[in-house]
């Protein structure tokens, strides 16, 4: 077959997947990235928790897992000198943070600048940390949501990639809040890195670049959704 323009793809991004416990987001975007037209492949598991779920999951489903417990190194920069190290050699692309709750050095974020991704379930800059849901009700928010954003030094607060909304109900407990924005995280995870991986986004100095594409420039609507109610 002639190779045109159309049928050239770029190679898919090589995506490590770090994951601390349950790894539902992990596994929204291993089956995202099955598609043949998806942009980015799944190419390593990192757990710093053994007994993470979302490890056992992803060895049942013969992905190439890792665990690199933070506990057995002696501090923060010699357990990310070790995960730069699996990292530089599996040829890793982009770091997708999928519910893993240990926080980076400025030193190692700086390396993988514009290059990591994070999912946070509030709409940042709304309820950073932990316990957002509670957050979110404690505030009386009407309208909640998740957001992906890329890793910055500062907890929580990296140029936003996409962000997904889903309503709050009178009555809402912090885990029916949760499992609403969970559903969404599953949807938006997988559009924001198809769109990280494809360059449609990345980072420029400390915003967000939107590529043009063609004279309508890119759908914007792959990087937000809104409640349907
Ligand atoms: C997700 O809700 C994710 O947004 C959140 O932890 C959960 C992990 O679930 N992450 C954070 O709070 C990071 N600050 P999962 O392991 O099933 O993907």
């Amino acid at each position: 077959m002639t190779q045109t323009p159309e049928t050239i793809r770029a190679p898919k991004k090589r995506v490590a997947i770090l994951i601390s416990g349950r790894g539902s987001n992990m596994q929204a975007l291993v089956t995202a990235a099955r598609a043949p037209d998806y942009p980015a492949e799944i190419a390593l598991v990192i757990s710093n928790r053994p007994e993470a779920p979302g490890l056992a999951w992803a060895k049942e489903h013969g992905l190439p897992t890792l665990t690199l417990d933070h506990q057995l190194y002696e501090n923060r920069e010699h357990f990310e000198g070790q995960l730069q190290s699996v990292l530089e050699m599996s040829k890793i692309d982009l770091v997708a943070l999928a519910g893993f709750m240990r926080l980076m050095t400025p030193g190692f974020v700086e390396r993988w600048r514009g290059r990591m991704l994070n999912i946070h379930p509030s709409l940042l800059p709304l309820f950073k940390g932990l316990r957002t849901h509670e957050q979110a009700l404690a505030a009386g928010v009407r309208i909640s949501g998740c957001t992906v954003h890329f890793v910055s030094p500062e907890m929580d607060a990296g140029p936003i990639i996409a962000q997904a909304a889903v309503p709050v109900l009178p009555a809402d407990t912090p885990e029916t809040l949760a499992a609403r924005v969970l559903e969404a995280e599953h949807r938006l995870y997988p559009q924001a890195l198809s769109l990280v991986a494809q360059d449609q986004i990345s980072l420029n100095a400390d915003s967000i670049a939107f590529q043009r594409v063609g004279s309508e420039g890119i759908n914007h609507a792959d990087a937000l959704f809104s409640p349907s109610l």
